[in-house]
């Protein structure tokens, strides 16, 4: 079929109504066919650019409707095509995609398609975190124009390509160009009908200091469905899910990833219909979301980014990695080496001084550590989590003068300093919430729902965010500080705003996250040099749409390393090490008061940004010289660490022992964390078989009198066994037994 028209990756034919999607593995295909129904056609792997529509199989299905323009055509049904975007209320039951209510209330959304258009260039998202382009890679969009001919409701379809990690999004811009207002109750950002395949679905479930558990479950005619209303991305799902084909591990198996770029309520859905065929779907959930759009206002959905592999989740996953590190990510520290720092919030909570955190940033400096972060509780009136929160002004009684003072005091030792904020939040017992009591979301007459004694600023406000800008932008300006840590500790309810109409209210946790969006572009555009960690009680906010802003997250509030193990494993599906906030903490744990080896704590710790949360001063002289050893390891590898590429070698879910390993990009030099949980007795031979090293080369391990060659390491594996307890000669040295952990370095030898 010859090209009617093509930028590299999207190519037209068909009198511009057949699109196919070429990326460097994966194909999608679209076609607008005679009744402009937009069908989808296939998503998978790279295929050429014949129109598939011909593999549609059509019968008269009892009970499926048929469209009037089909005529005497029983077969042809709105109910059983498979389609792009699924209208509501005109025939198809499956899940919809857009309810739109009209002026005259009914309820109807039935677009089919009317046109199409080509940029050489990715797509922005009005006041929305989206992948852009750089100079080494640039996307291309086509943008299909779909129209709602009873109402003049226009749709936008935004599909973006980025061939190198075969990347496709979807975006949404719903238009009103009709006479009357609209009520829109559901826009979601994608829809897509699979033709074929057993799908499973993953997805990512947790609790508050448990996050991002990978579960799998099949998907039947039952709905498979996750989201969250809670006003935050969640601790208990992540905007992110894999469909994959039954049975697909590692590195076998086609597999489909979605994740939203987006920090507030969403739902990711996926249900086989009548034939069998699955309907996908990712957006933002639709409980309290309904946007009132007059005539000429227009909604944007946030975008969603899909990914496909054909060779498992480990190819899936550094698809993701790089997107995110390289077309979400932002700011000076995008490609930077990550500080090393040191948080006292589990040093001391709340209970310090200025004379305490100089001791600490004192000691930190002598072991290696960069910077020293002050958490919670240098500001207002916070003496504990009752009150304080939205007086960002420093408390100088407690911290000895200014915290231009402090951080010059901290710079003079060497050290670079950084602070917490929780920007959103404010408690009764502030000057902010005596002032503007009606600046928090509360429903009136109604009973307003505190978590952790905090009440939620209303960031859909304009006026209220750059309040809280003023009074951070003058911290900022007054002291030197390379780092914020934004925290946010409770989900939304009682969602209304004060100011807000009411047609309006509908609107206003969307426009929630826009504001904090907006907050974070003002303040990343003032002051371009701060590294932001996003924070939310550990990892409520762990997205793609805050690491546009922050281009790294506090994993979770869980600081023990084996149970770190799990939650960096199951992050490491979809976000980047360099993405991942992890850090060494006192023993017994904080959270589980569990006892860890130092070793064992670092060895999980450098497999993200890394750092430490305890106090120095209260460590013998051996532990301090330990953890001189291993900022010096982290500050000679960490390069590689935060920026090679991941592999996951064994699951922690699976047994007692946990593998991962990184690699650089000339494949000269990699490492591998192992970890074992519990000590067995009298086992057998334990190898782990290592991945993405270049067969030929030969490679010297570290603690090894051996080298082997990138095959044999590949194929034959690295041999793990160690002496079995039962004739251990070694005392125990709190290294080994329990919770023991192990790092190969890998090294290409010269031939
Ligand atoms: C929750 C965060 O996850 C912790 O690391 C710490 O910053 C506290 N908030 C402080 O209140």
């Amino acid at each position: 079929m010859p090209q009617e028209e093509e930028i590299m990756a999207i190519k037209v034919s068909e009198n511009g109504r057949l699109f196919t999607l070429q990326t460097k593995d994966s194909s999608y295909q679209m076609f607008a066919d005679d009744k402009n129904v937009l069908l989808h056609l296939y998503y998978g792997e790279k295929i050429g650019e014949e129109n598939l529509s011909g593999l549609i199989f059509c019968t008269d299905m009892g009970f499926a409707g048929n469209p009037e323009e089909a005529g005497p055509n029983r077969k042809y049904s709105l109910d059983t095509l498979p389609q792009e975007i699924p209208g509501s209320g005109v025939g198809d039951f499956r899940d919809d995609m857009i309810e739109i209510r009209h002026a005259d209330g009914s309820f109807a959304a039935d677009f089919r398609f009317d046109s199409y258009e080509i940029l050489d260039h990715s797509y922005a998202i009005p006041g929305m975190p989206a992948l852009y382009d750089t100079e080494e890679e640039k996307g291309e969009t086509l943008v299909i124009t779909m129209t709602e001919k009873a109402s003049d409701i226009v749709l936008k379809l935004f599909y973006g390509v980025f061939e190198n990690e075969n990347v496709i999004t979807r975006a949404a811009r719903l238009e009103n160009h009709g006479e009357t207002a609209i009520e829109l109750e559901k826009m979601l950002s994608f829809s897509m009908d699979l033709m074929y395949e057993n799908y499973e679905m993953i997805y990512f479930s947790g609790r508050h200091a448990m996050e991002r558990t990978a579960e799998r479950i099949p998907v039947q005619h039952a709905k498979v469905e996750i989201g969250s209303t809670r006003g935050t991305s969640s601790h208990h799902y992540n905007p992110a899910v894999i469909l994959c084909e039954e049975g697909a591990g590692e590195t076998h198996g086609s597999c489909i990833g979605a994740c939203l770029v987006y920090s507030g309520n969403f739902v990711a859905a996926a249900q086989k219909d009548q034939k069998n065929q699955t309907r996908f779907q990712m957006g933002i959930h639709p409980t309290n979301f309904c946007f009132h759009l007059e005539k000429g206002e227009a909604f944007d959905t946030p975008q969603a980014i899909l990914s496909y592999s054909g060779t498992g989740l480990t190819k899936l996953s550094q698809q993701y990695h790089e997107i995110i590190r390289e077309h979400i990510c932002r700011g000076a520290y995008k490609h930077a080496k990550r500080p090393i720092l040191i948080n006292n919030w589990e040093a001391t909570y709340f209970d310090f001084n200025e004379e305490k955190i100089l001791k600490i940033a004192e000691q930190a400096q002598k072991l290696g550590i960069e910077m020293l972060v002050l958490d919670d509780g240098w500001f207002g009136k916070r003496e504990d989590d009752n009150s304080g929160l939205g007086d960002w002004f420093v408390n100088e009684k407690k911290m000895n003068g200014s915290m231009a003072q402090l951080a010059e005091k901290i710079h003079k030792m060497g050290m670079k300093f950084g602070l917490w904020f929780e920007p959103e939040m404010v408690n009764k017992d502030s000057n902010l919430y005596r002032e503007h009591p009606d600046w928090i979301l509360s429903t009136p007459g109604r009973h307003i729902s505190h978590g952790r004694n905090q009440y939620i600023l209303d960031f859909s406000r304009a006026e209220v965010v750059d309040a809280i800008y003023g009074q951070m932008e003058k911290i900022l300006e007054d002291a030197p500080i390379s780092y914020i840590k934004w925290d946010m500790n409770r989900c939304m309810s009682e969602v209304y705003s004060h100011t807000a109409s009411a047609a309006d209210q509908g609107k206003v946790m969307h426009q929630y996250i826009l504001g904090v969006y907006r907050l974070y572009e003002k303040l990343t555009g003032r002051f371009p040099e701060i590294l932001f960690e996003s924070c939310a009680s550990g990892g409520s906010r762990f997205d793609p749409g805050l690491l546009y802003y922050a281009p790294q997250a506090w994993t979770s509030d869980d600081t023990d390393a084996v149970e770190r193990c799990k939650i960096q494993y199951g992050t490491s599906l979809v976000y980047p090490v360099s993405s991942m906030g992890s850090h060494v903490s006192a023993v017994p744990n904080h959270q589980v008061l569990r006892n860890t080896s130092l070793k064992m704590r670092a060895d999980v710790a450098y497999f993200g940004t890394f750092g430490y949360e305890l106090n120095p001063n209260s460590l013998t002289e051996a532990e301090r010289e330990a953890i001189k050893k291993q900022t010096a390891f982290m500050k000679e590898h960490r390069s590689l660490i935060q920026y090679g590429t991941f592999y996951r070698l064994q699951s922690p879910f699976a047994g007692n022992e946990m593998a991962w390993m990184v690699v650089s990009e000339d494949k000269k030099e990699a490492i591998v964390g192992w970890y074992r949980f519990l000590e067995p007795i009298n086992i057998g031979y334990r190898s782990v078989r290592l991945q993405g090293l270049d067969p030929k080369l030969p490679y010297q391990i570290s603690n090894m009198e051996m080298a082997l060659y990138g095959d044999e390491l590949m194929q034959a594996g690295l041999i793990v066994s160690d002496v079995a307890s039962g004739q251990n000669p070694e005392q125990y040295n709190g290294e080994n037994g329990d919770f023991q952990s192990r790092l190969y370095l890998l090294k290409a030898k010269e031939e």
